[in-house]
């Protein structure tokens, strides 16, 4: 079964990820009511992250916490990360927000990095050449780890990949009242431009909620019928 996908995003009015302040809290309030079984991170956004080597000692605390619970309903983190790009896995793994950590690569993924994984305990899935193959990266997330919904938690590069090849069923975005603007590729939604009004994707208004003050939810299904 292909999991149901959902882009769970934090932008300004024009759709802007740059320079935009998010409203963290919100942002985390909304993507906990989404209930996912993984979150899908794109490797720029774990580069981004910048995380620590030097874990917290509350959070060793609380990963040790959630590990001795009988059932540890913690999500899997499933990064994209076909050129081995990513090093600091043992931190990523201790992070007490995700039960497990595993990278998604392909074949031209070094052979070497994939052994480093497996030396500190991330599982990998194989698929796809040059990228990953993401339809068939996510359908053995499904088969191997049961999981039945993905937020995705990324950058505007591999939304516009997993919107261009029709795999997002939903689209969860925070609206945060600010304007940045500018001609870079910075967007929720990267791609390249279209040639007719063809790949435009429909949407339909699921949900909306004025979240605070002046920032509005708007929950959108995406009108796709190749995946059902
Ligand atoms: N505001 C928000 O809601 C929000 C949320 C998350 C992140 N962010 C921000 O977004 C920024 C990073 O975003 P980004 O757009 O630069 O990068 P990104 O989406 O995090 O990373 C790009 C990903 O796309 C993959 N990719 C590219 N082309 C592909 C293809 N043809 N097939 C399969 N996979 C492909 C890359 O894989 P390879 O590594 O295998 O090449 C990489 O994993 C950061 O600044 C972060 O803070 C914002």
């Amino acid at each position: 079964m292909f999991p149901h996908v959902i882009l769970h995003i934090g932008m300004s009015l024009d759709g802007r990820l740059d320079w935009v302040s998010i409203d963290q809290g919100l942002y985390y309030e909304i993507a906990a009511r989404l209930a996912p079984d993984a979150i899908l991170s794109g490797s720029n956004t774990i580069l981004a992250a910048d995380i620590p080597e030097e874990i917290p000692e509350e959070y060793r605390e609380m990963a040790a916490e959630m590990e001795s619970q009988p059932d540890d309903t913690r999500q899997l983190l499933a990064v994209v990360d076909s050129q081995g790009r990513i090093r600091n896995w043992p931190a990523i793994r201790q992070q007490p927000w995700w039960r497990q950590a595993i990278a998604l690569c392909s074949a031209v993924t070094p052979k070497r990095y994939l052994e480093d994984l497996r030396d500190v305990g991330v599982e990998t899935i194989v698929a796809g050449d040059e990228r990953v193959d993401l339809r068939t990266a996510l359908e053995e997330m499904n088969a191997r780890y049961g999981v039945e919904t993905i937020r995705v938690d990324s950058g505007g590069i591999l939304n516009g990949v997993l919107l261009r090849e029709g795999l997002v069923q939903q689209i969860s975005t925070l609206i945060h009242p600010q304007l940045v603007g500018g001609s870079s590729p910075r967007s929720m939604f990267v791609a390249p431009d279209l040639q007719s009004k063809e790949g435009v994707i429909p949407l339909r208004l699921k949900d909306f909620q004025r979240l605070s003050e002046d920032v509005i939810w708007l929950n959108f299904d995406v009108i796709n019928d190749e995946i059902k």
